[in-house]
Protein backbone atom coordinates (compact mmCIF):
# COMPACT_ATOMS: atom_id res chain seq x y z
CA UNK A 1 0.00 0.00 0.00
CA UNK A 2 1.47 3.47 -1.00
CA UNK A 3 -0.82 5.92 0.45
CA UNK A 4 -1.82 5.95 4.26
CA UNK A 5 -3.60 8.74 5.84
CA UNK A 6 -3.40 8.56 9.87
CA UNK A 7 -6.12 10.91 11.60
CA UNK A 8 -6.56 11.62 14.96
CA UNK A 9 -10.21 10.27 15.53
CA UNK A 10 -11.06 12.38 18.88
CA UNK A 11 -10.66 15.91 20.41
CA UNK A 12 -6.88 15.81 19.68
CA UNK A 13 -3.74 14.36 21.06
CA UNK A 14 -4.30 10.62 20.97
CA UNK A 15 -0.85 10.25 19.99
CA UNK A 16 -0.72 10.68 16.10
CA UNK A 17 2.62 11.66 17.05
CA UNK A 18 3.89 8.78 18.14
CA UNK A 19 2.05 6.66 15.57
CA UNK A 20 3.14 8.62 12.74
CA UNK A 21 6.93 8.52 13.97
CA UNK A 22 6.62 4.72 14.17
CA UNK A 23 5.02 4.18 10.58
CA UNK A 24 7.42 6.47 9.39
CA UNK A 25 10.26 4.02 9.85
CA UNK A 26 8.29 2.16 6.48
CA UNK A 27 7.36 5.64 4.55
CA UNK A 28 9.35 7.02 2.00
CA UNK A 29 7.23 10.36 2.24
CA UNK A 30 5.91 11.92 5.42
CA UNK A 31 3.13 14.98 5.06
CA UNK A 32 1.44 17.58 7.10
CA UNK A 33 -1.82 18.56 5.69
CA UNK A 34 -3.69 21.16 7.62
CA UNK A 35 -3.74 23.03 11.06
CA UNK A 36 -0.46 25.18 12.28
CA UNK A 37 1.55 25.16 15.44
CA UNK A 38 -1.69 24.89 17.57
CA UNK A 39 -0.35 21.06 17.10
CA UNK A 40 1.66 19.57 19.53
CA UNK A 41 3.21 16.05 18.21
CA UNK A 42 5.44 14.03 20.97
CA UNK A 43 7.74 11.06 19.96
CA UNK A 44 10.13 9.63 22.27
CA UNK A 45 13.27 8.04 20.51
CA UNK A 46 15.14 6.15 23.19
CA UNK A 47 15.08 8.29 26.71
CA UNK A 48 14.87 11.16 24.38
CA UNK A 49 11.48 13.52 24.06
CA UNK A 50 10.83 15.34 21.07
CA UNK A 51 7.39 17.94 20.54
CA UNK A 52 6.86 18.69 17.00
CA UNK A 53 4.45 21.61 16.18
CA UNK A 54 4.58 22.00 12.68
CA UNK A 55 7.51 19.91 11.50
CA UNK A 56 6.17 16.49 10.29
CA UNK A 57 6.82 13.63 12.93
CA UNK A 58 9.34 11.21 10.22
CA UNK A 59 11.86 13.75 10.88
CA UNK A 60 12.98 12.16 13.18
CA UNK A 61 14.30 9.09 10.88
CA UNK A 62 16.66 10.17 8.66
CA UNK A 63 16.39 10.15 4.81
CA UNK A 64 12.27 10.51 4.49
CA UNK A 65 11.28 13.46 2.27
CA UNK A 66 8.71 15.83 5.11
CA UNK A 67 6.76 17.90 3.72
CA UNK A 68 4.75 20.69 5.16
CA UNK A 69 1.67 20.60 2.50
CA UNK A 70 -0.33 23.70 1.24
CA UNK A 71 -3.49 23.09 3.65
CA UNK A 72 -0.85 24.13 6.91
CA UNK A 73 -0.88 27.84 7.71
CA UNK A 74 2.97 28.35 8.88
CA UNK A 75 4.29 30.51 11.37
CA UNK A 76 7.61 31.16 10.06
CA UNK A 77 9.04 32.05 13.83
CA UNK A 78 7.99 28.63 15.25
CA UNK A 79 9.19 26.61 12.10
CA UNK A 80 12.40 28.22 12.69
CA UNK A 81 12.62 27.83 16.13
CA UNK A 82 11.92 24.22 15.72
CA UNK A 83 14.44 23.75 12.89
CA UNK A 84 17.41 25.27 15.40
CA UNK A 85 15.85 23.35 18.56
CA UNK A 86 16.06 19.91 16.01
CA UNK A 87 19.75 20.79 14.43
CA UNK A 88 20.79 21.54 18.56
CA UNK A 89 20.12 18.10 19.11
CA UNK A 90 21.67 16.46 16.13
CA UNK A 91 18.83 15.64 13.85
CA UNK A 92 19.05 16.09 10.58
CA UNK A 93 15.98 18.61 8.73
CA UNK A 94 17.80 18.60 5.45
CA UNK A 95 14.64 16.34 4.56
CA UNK A 96 12.09 19.02 4.90
CA UNK A 97 10.45 21.13 1.97
CA UNK A 98 7.45 23.76 2.28
CA UNK A 99 5.22 24.20 0.03
CA UNK A 100 4.81 27.08 -1.59
CA UNK A 101 1.19 27.42 -2.00
CA UNK A 102 0.62 27.34 2.44
CA UNK A 103 -0.78 30.30 3.57
CA UNK A 104 1.62 32.24 6.36
CA UNK A 105 0.74 33.73 10.13
CA UNK A 106 1.91 36.86 10.68
CA UNK A 107 2.44 38.61 13.60
CA UNK A 108 -1.00 40.18 13.95
CA UNK A 109 -3.00 36.83 13.41
CA UNK A 110 -1.66 36.02 16.60
CA UNK A 111 -2.86 39.35 18.28
CA UNK A 112 -6.12 38.77 16.67
CA UNK A 113 -6.50 35.23 18.17
CA UNK A 114 -6.41 36.49 21.92
CA UNK A 115 -7.91 39.39 21.74
CA UNK A 116 -11.36 37.80 19.73
CA UNK A 117 -11.00 35.39 22.64
CA UNK A 118 -10.96 37.95 25.34
CA UNK A 119 -14.07 39.50 23.61
CA UNK A 120 -15.66 36.19 23.37
CA UNK A 121 -15.88 36.05 26.99
CA UNK A 122 -18.33 33.01 28.64
CA UNK A 123 -17.76 31.89 24.80
CA UNK A 124 -14.37 31.64 24.67
CA UNK A 125 -13.22 28.77 22.64
CA UNK A 126 -10.32 27.65 24.15
CA UNK A 127 -7.80 28.40 21.78
CA UNK A 128 -3.99 28.28 21.60
CA UNK A 129 -3.86 31.55 20.62
CA UNK A 130 -1.12 30.69 17.75
CA UNK A 131 -3.00 32.82 15.05
CA UNK A 132 -4.76 29.64 13.27
CA UNK A 133 -8.22 30.89 13.00
CA UNK A 134 -7.54 34.59 11.59
CA UNK A 135 -4.85 32.85 9.11
CA UNK A 136 -7.52 30.66 7.80
CA UNK A 137 -9.97 33.48 8.04
CA UNK A 138 -7.35 35.20 5.70
CA UNK A 139 -7.58 32.33 3.39
CA UNK A 140 -10.68 32.28 2.77
CA UNK A 141 -11.17 35.84 2.55
CA UNK A 142 -9.11 35.61 -0.02
CA UNK A 143 -6.51 38.33 1.70
CA UNK A 144 -4.15 35.34 2.97
CA UNK A 145 -0.40 35.27 2.24
CA UNK A 146 1.41 32.90 0.88
CA UNK A 147 4.99 31.12 1.68
CA UNK A 148 5.63 31.31 -1.99
CA UNK A 149 5.19 35.10 -1.48
CA UNK A 150 8.51 35.53 0.24
CA UNK A 151 10.19 35.19 -2.98
CA UNK A 152 9.20 37.82 -4.53
CA UNK A 153 9.92 40.91 -1.64
CA UNK A 154 7.98 43.42 -3.60
CA UNK A 155 4.92 41.26 -3.47
CA UNK A 156 5.23 40.50 -0.27
CA UNK A 157 6.07 43.72 1.12
CA UNK A 158 2.99 45.24 -0.51
CA UNK A 159 0.63 42.21 0.67
CA UNK A 160 1.68 42.73 4.40
CA UNK A 161 1.52 46.14 4.23
CA UNK A 162 -2.24 46.57 2.74
CA UNK A 163 -3.31 43.30 5.28
CA UNK A 164 -1.34 45.13 8.33
CA UNK A 165 -2.92 48.47 8.05
CA UNK A 166 -6.49 47.10 8.10
CA UNK A 167 -6.18 44.43 10.82
CA UNK A 168 -4.47 48.14 12.98
CA UNK A 169 -7.27 49.77 12.39
CA UNK A 170 -9.93 46.84 13.29
CA UNK A 171 -7.35 46.51 16.27
CA UNK A 172 -7.72 50.36 17.48
CA UNK A 173 -11.50 50.73 16.21
CA UNK A 174 -13.05 48.03 17.09
CA UNK A 175 -11.15 45.91 19.97
CA UNK A 176 -8.85 49.49 21.10
CA UNK A 177 -5.62 47.57 21.25
CA UNK A 178 -2.46 49.00 19.50
CA UNK A 179 -1.32 48.09 16.06
CA UNK A 180 1.78 46.29 14.83
CA UNK A 181 4.74 48.37 13.16
CA UNK A 182 5.32 47.63 9.42
CA UNK A 183 8.98 48.00 9.18
CA UNK A 184 9.21 45.72 12.46
CA UNK A 185 6.99 42.94 10.77
CA UNK A 186 9.03 43.71 7.41
CA UNK A 187 12.68 42.94 8.85
CA UNK A 188 11.47 39.62 10.54
CA UNK A 189 10.42 38.14 7.63
CA UNK A 190 12.76 39.26 5.48
CA UNK A 191 15.01 37.02 7.86
CA UNK A 192 12.34 34.30 7.43
CA UNK A 193 12.81 34.56 3.87
CA UNK A 194 16.30 34.28 3.99
CA UNK A 195 16.33 30.89 6.04
CA UNK A 196 13.33 29.05 3.97
CA UNK A 197 13.96 30.18 0.57
CA UNK A 198 16.23 26.53 -0.12
CA UNK A 199 13.08 25.09 1.67
CA UNK A 200 10.64 26.07 -0.11
CA UNK A 201 8.73 24.26 -3.30
CA UNK A 202 6.02 22.84 -5.18
CA UNK A 203 4.99 20.02 -2.84
CA UNK A 204 1.89 19.48 -4.67
CA UNK A 205 4.40 18.08 -7.53
CA UNK A 206 6.75 16.17 -5.25
CA UNK A 207 3.51 14.34 -3.58
CA UNK A 208 2.23 13.11 -6.41
CA UNK A 209 5.67 12.41 -8.21
CA UNK A 210 6.20 9.97 -5.09
CA UNK A 211 2.96 8.07 -5.71
CA UNK A 212 3.63 8.09 -9.25
CA UNK A 213 6.79 6.10 -8.51
CA UNK A 214 4.80 3.70 -5.84
CA UNK A 215 6.88 5.12 -3.10
CA UNK A 216 5.39 4.91 0.49
CA UNK A 217 3.25 8.38 1.87
CA UNK A 218 2.00 8.79 5.33
CA UNK A 219 0.18 11.83 5.34
CA UNK A 220 0.01 12.98 9.16
CA UNK A 221 -3.11 14.88 10.43
CA UNK A 222 -3.43 17.17 13.29
CA UNK A 223 -5.97 17.73 15.75
CA UNK A 224 -8.55 15.41 15.51
CA UNK A 225 -12.24 14.58 13.97
CA UNK A 226 -13.91 16.39 16.73
CA UNK A 227 -12.23 19.63 16.49
CA UNK A 228 -12.97 19.77 12.58
CA UNK A 229 -14.27 22.98 11.31
CA UNK A 230 -17.65 20.45 9.57
CA UNK A 231 -17.37 17.49 11.33
CA UNK A 232 -16.29 18.31 14.62
CA UNK A 233 -18.36 20.08 17.56
CA UNK A 234 -18.92 23.65 16.05
CA UNK A 235 -18.07 26.27 17.24
CA UNK A 236 -15.73 24.54 19.74
CA UNK A 237 -13.56 23.38 16.86
CA UNK A 238 -10.27 24.35 15.30
CA UNK A 239 -10.64 25.94 11.45
CA UNK A 240 -8.90 23.56 9.10
CA UNK A 241 -10.39 20.03 7.98
CA UNK A 242 -8.41 17.28 9.79
CA UNK A 243 -10.69 14.22 8.52
CA UNK A 244 -9.39 12.13 6.29
CA UNK A 245 -10.44 13.99 3.18
CA UNK A 246 -8.71 17.01 4.58
CA UNK A 247 -5.20 15.07 3.11
CA UNK A 248 -6.29 15.67 -0.18
CA UNK A 249 -7.44 19.08 -0.19
CA UNK A 250 -4.20 19.68 1.94
CA UNK A 251 -1.82 17.57 0.03
CA UNK A 252 -3.20 18.08 -3.24
CA UNK A 253 -4.22 14.61 -4.23
CA UNK A 254 -7.02 13.42 -5.27
CA UNK A 255 -8.99 10.89 -3.28
CA UNK A 256 -8.49 7.79 -5.48
CA UNK A 257 -4.68 7.77 -4.16
CA UNK A 258 -5.74 7.18 -0.88
CA UNK A 259 -5.42 3.65 0.17
CA UNK A 260 -5.92 2.99 3.83
CA UNK A 261 -7.08 5.28 6.91
CA UNK A 262 -5.50 4.98 10.66
CA UNK A 263 -7.86 6.65 12.97
CA UNK A 264 -6.17 7.29 15.91
CA UNK A 265 -7.68 6.49 18.95
CA UNK A 266 -6.60 6.77 23.11
CA UNK A 267 -8.27 4.50 24.46
CA UNK A 268 -9.92 7.25 26.82
CA UNK A 269 -10.90 10.60 25.94
CA UNK A 270 -9.55 13.80 26.22
CA UNK A 271 -10.23 17.43 25.08
CA UNK A 272 -8.69 20.76 26.02
CA UNK A 273 -10.40 24.35 25.11
CA UNK A 274 -13.82 24.66 26.00
CA UNK A 275 -16.81 22.91 24.14
CA UNK A 276 -19.51 19.73 25.00
CA UNK A 277 -17.71 16.36 26.09
CA UNK A 278 -20.32 13.59 27.31
CA UNK A 279 -18.23 11.38 28.64
CA UNK A 280 -15.92 13.85 31.03
CA UNK A 281 -15.51 12.70 34.35
CA UNK A 282 -14.68 15.83 36.85
CA UNK A 283 -13.72 15.90 40.64
CA UNK A 284 -11.04 13.43 41.65
CA UNK A 285 -11.65 10.90 39.65
CA UNK A 286 -10.52 12.95 36.14
CA UNK A 287 -7.68 14.09 37.86
CA UNK A 288 -6.31 10.94 38.87
CA UNK A 289 -6.56 9.84 35.14
CA UNK A 290 -4.99 13.67 34.18
CA UNK A 291 -2.43 11.98 36.76
CA UNK A 292 -1.92 8.67 35.24
CA UNK A 293 -1.99 9.43 31.38
CA UNK A 294 0.60 12.88 32.40
CA UNK A 295 -2.49 15.05 30.03
CA UNK A 296 -1.29 18.53 29.84
CA UNK A 297 -1.11 20.18 26.71
CA UNK A 298 1.90 19.83 24.39
CA UNK A 299 1.32 22.91 23.23
CA UNK A 300 -0.01 25.57 25.81
CA UNK A 301 0.57 23.11 29.15
CA UNK A 302 -3.29 23.27 29.68
CA UNK A 303 -4.59 20.31 31.94
CA UNK A 304 -6.23 18.21 29.70
CA UNK A 305 -9.83 17.66 30.05
CA UNK A 306 -10.20 13.56 30.81
CA UNK A 307 -12.99 11.16 30.46
CA UNK A 308 -14.39 7.73 29.58
CA UNK A 309 -13.64 5.64 25.62
CA UNK A 310 -16.95 7.72 23.36
CA UNK A 311 -18.01 5.25 20.89
CA UNK A 312 -21.09 7.44 19.79
CA UNK A 313 -17.83 10.32 19.06
CA UNK A 314 -15.35 7.10 17.50
CA UNK A 315 -18.41 5.51 15.24
CA UNK A 316 -19.05 9.35 13.58
CA UNK A 317 -15.23 9.33 12.91
CA UNK A 318 -15.35 5.90 11.31
CA UNK A 319 -17.58 6.87 8.79
CA UNK A 320 -16.51 10.78 8.34
CA UNK A 321 -13.18 9.49 7.54
CA UNK A 322 -13.97 5.70 6.04
CA UNK A 323 -11.51 4.30 8.52
CA UNK A 324 -10.02 1.08 7.78
CA UNK A 325 -7.87 0.58 10.79
CA UNK A 326 -7.65 1.95 14.53
CA UNK A 327 -4.55 2.82 15.81
CA UNK A 328 -5.42 2.48 20.12
CA UNK A 329 -2.95 4.50 22.21
CA UNK A 330 -2.42 5.38 25.72
CA UNK A 331 -3.80 1.25 26.75
CA UNK A 332 -1.63 1.24 29.83
CA UNK A 333 -2.75 4.39 31.40
CA UNK A 334 -5.87 2.41 31.73
CA UNK A 335 -4.29 -0.39 34.07
CA UNK A 336 -5.52 -0.57 37.52
CA UNK A 337 -9.10 1.21 36.92
CA UNK A 338 -11.74 -0.86 37.65
CA UNK A 339 -14.60 -1.16 36.00
CA UNK A 340 -13.63 0.42 33.04
CA UNK A 341 -16.53 2.08 31.28
CA UNK A 342 -17.27 2.56 27.62
CA UNK A 343 -20.16 5.14 26.49
CA UNK A 344 -22.26 3.01 23.87
CA UNK A 345 -25.01 5.54 23.26
CA UNK A 346 -26.17 9.24 24.37
CA UNK A 347 -29.75 9.11 26.20
CA UNK A 348 -31.74 12.53 24.44
CA UNK A 349 -35.00 13.39 25.66
CA UNK A 350 -35.79 9.68 27.06
CA UNK A 351 -34.57 7.92 24.35
CA UNK A 352 -31.03 6.33 23.69
CA UNK A 353 -29.64 7.23 20.41
CA UNK A 354 -26.33 5.94 19.14
CA UNK A 355 -25.83 8.44 16.70
CA UNK A 356 -23.57 12.15 17.23
CA UNK A 357 -25.59 15.11 17.21
CA UNK A 358 -24.72 17.71 15.24
CA UNK A 359 -26.72 20.50 17.51
CA UNK A 360 -24.49 21.43 20.52
CA UNK A 361 -27.93 22.21 22.35
CA UNK A 362 -28.82 18.68 21.49
CA UNK A 363 -25.07 17.46 22.54
CA UNK A 364 -25.08 19.80 25.78
CA UNK A 365 -28.51 17.63 26.93
CA UNK A 366 -27.46 13.92 26.19
CA UNK A 367 -26.35 11.87 29.16
CA UNK A 368 -23.90 9.19 28.49
CA UNK A 369 -24.69 5.36 28.23
CA UNK A 370 -22.13 3.22 29.76
CA UNK A 371 -21.10 -0.56 29.57
CA UNK A 372 -19.18 -1.93 31.95
CA UNK A 373 -15.82 -4.13 31.50
CA UNK A 374 -13.58 -5.58 34.11
CA UNK A 375 -10.39 -3.85 34.40
CA UNK A 376 -7.05 -5.56 34.22
CA UNK A 377 -4.38 -4.83 37.12
CA UNK A 378 -0.66 -6.23 35.17
CA UNK A 379 1.38 -4.09 34.00
CA UNK A 380 1.19 -4.16 29.88
CA UNK A 381 3.81 -1.74 28.93
CA UNK A 382 6.19 -4.88 28.04
CA UNK A 383 3.33 -6.45 25.86
CA UNK A 384 4.45 -6.88 22.49
CA UNK A 385 1.85 -9.15 20.82
CA UNK A 386 -1.93 -9.86 21.74
CA UNK A 387 -0.96 -12.66 23.74
CA UNK A 388 1.08 -10.89 26.25
CA UNK A 389 -2.23 -8.30 27.25
CA UNK A 390 -4.51 -9.62 30.08
CA UNK A 391 -7.83 -11.35 29.00
CA UNK A 392 -9.98 -8.43 29.85
CA UNK A 393 -7.63 -5.97 28.24
CA UNK A 394 -8.29 -8.28 25.04
CA UNK A 395 -12.01 -7.93 25.73
CA UNK A 396 -11.93 -4.04 25.62
CA UNK A 397 -10.15 -3.87 22.43
CA UNK A 398 -12.47 -6.59 20.80
CA UNK A 399 -15.67 -4.37 22.33
CA UNK A 400 -13.97 -1.69 20.76
CA UNK A 401 -13.85 -3.42 17.17
CA UNK A 402 -17.36 -4.52 17.78
CA UNK A 403 -18.78 -1.24 18.61
CA UNK A 404 -16.99 1.05 15.80
CA UNK A 405 -16.51 -1.72 13.69
CA UNK A 406 -13.17 -1.01 12.45
CA UNK A 407 -10.14 -3.54 13.30
CA UNK A 408 -7.53 -2.42 15.82
CA UNK A 409 -4.00 -2.74 13.99
CA UNK A 410 -2.08 -0.88 15.88
CA UNK A 411 -1.70 -0.60 19.94
CA UNK A 412 0.52 1.31 21.98
CA UNK A 413 0.95 0.10 25.46
CA UNK A 414 3.85 3.26 26.18
CA UNK A 415 5.40 6.40 24.26
CA UNK A 416 8.45 4.76 23.27
CA UNK A 417 9.09 3.33 19.57
CA UNK A 418 9.14 -0.47 20.67
CA UNK A 419 6.27 0.00 23.02
CA UNK A 420 3.81 -1.28 20.02
CA UNK A 421 1.82 -3.64 19.31
CA UNK A 422 1.54 -4.83 15.16
CA UNK A 423 -1.43 -6.71 14.57
CA UNK A 424 -1.74 -5.61 10.60
CA UNK A 425 0.85 -2.94 9.55
CA UNK A 426 -0.63 -0.34 7.22
CA UNK A 427 2.70 -0.09 4.98
P1 LIG B 1 -0.74 14.00 19.42
O1 LIG B 1 -1.00 15.47 19.44
O2 LIG B 1 -1.88 13.20 18.91
O3 LIG B 1 0.55 13.66 18.72
O4 LIG B 1 -0.54 13.56 20.94
P2 LIG B 1 0.36 14.33 22.05
O5 LIG B 1 1.79 14.09 21.75
O6 LIG B 1 -0.10 15.72 22.21
O7 LIG B 1 -0.08 13.56 23.36
C1 LIG B 1 0.10 12.18 23.52
C2 LIG B 1 0.99 11.93 24.74
O8 LIG B 1 0.90 10.59 25.10
C3 LIG B 1 2.47 12.19 24.49
O9 LIG B 1 3.05 12.66 25.67
C4 LIG B 1 3.01 10.81 24.12
O10 LIG B 1 4.39 10.65 24.44
C5 LIG B 1 2.18 9.94 25.01
N1 LIG B 1 1.87 8.59 24.49
C6 LIG B 1 1.63 8.19 23.22
N2 LIG B 1 1.29 6.90 23.18
C7 LIG B 1 1.33 6.45 24.45
C8 LIG B 1 1.04 5.19 25.08
O11 LIG B 1 0.66 4.22 24.44
N3 LIG B 1 1.16 5.14 26.44
C9 LIG B 1 1.54 6.21 27.19
N4 LIG B 1 1.63 6.05 28.50
N5 LIG B 1 1.82 7.41 26.63
C10 LIG B 1 1.70 7.53 25.29
P1 LIG C 1 -2.80 18.04 18.23
O1 LIG C 1 -2.37 18.02 16.78
C1 LIG C 1 -5.84 19.23 21.13
C2 LIG C 1 -8.07 22.91 20.24
C3 LIG C 1 -7.87 24.11 21.16
C4 LIG C 1 -9.25 24.73 21.07
C5 LIG C 1 -9.64 24.50 19.61
C6 LIG C 1 -9.36 25.68 18.69
O2 LIG C 1 -1.67 18.12 19.18
O3 LIG C 1 -3.77 16.94 18.51
P2 LIG C 1 -7.14 26.69 17.65
O4 LIG C 1 -5.90 27.23 18.29
O5 LIG C 1 -6.89 25.54 16.76
O6 LIG C 1 -7.95 27.76 16.99
O7 LIG C 1 -8.04 26.15 18.88
O8 LIG C 1 -8.86 23.39 19.17
N1 LIG C 1 -6.83 22.35 19.65
C7 LIG C 1 -6.27 21.20 20.04
N2 LIG C 1 -6.60 20.34 21.03
N3 LIG C 1 -4.82 18.95 20.31
C8 LIG C 1 -4.48 19.77 19.30
O9 LIG C 1 -3.54 19.46 18.37
C9 LIG C 1 -5.20 20.98 19.15
N4 LIG C 1 -5.12 22.02 18.29
C10 LIG C 1 -6.13 22.84 18.61
O10 LIG C 1 -7.55 23.70 22.46
O11 LIG C 1 -10.16 24.01 21.86
MG1 LIG D 1 -0.95 17.06 20.78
Amino acid sequence: MAAVVLVGAQWGDEGKGKITDYLAEKADVVVRYQGGSNAGHTVMVGREEFKLHLVPSGILYPGKLCIIGNGVVLDPAVLVEELDGLASRGVDTSGLKISNRAHLILPYHKGLDAVQEEHRGEAMIGTTKRGIGPAYVDKAARTGIRVGDLLDWEEFRAKVTHNLTATNELLAKIYDRPGYDLQAVLEEYAGYARRLRPLIADSVRLVNRALQEGRKVLFEGAQGTLLDLDQGTYPFVTSSYPVAGGACIGAGVGPTRIDKVIGVVKAYTTRVGSGPFPTEITGPAGDALRQQGMEFGTTTGRPRRCGWLDTVILRHAAEVNGLTGIALTKLDVLTGLEPLRICIGYLYRGTVGEDFPASLKALEECEPVYEELPGWHEDITGARSLEDLPANCRRYIQRLEELTGVPVHLIAVGPRRDQTIVLESPF
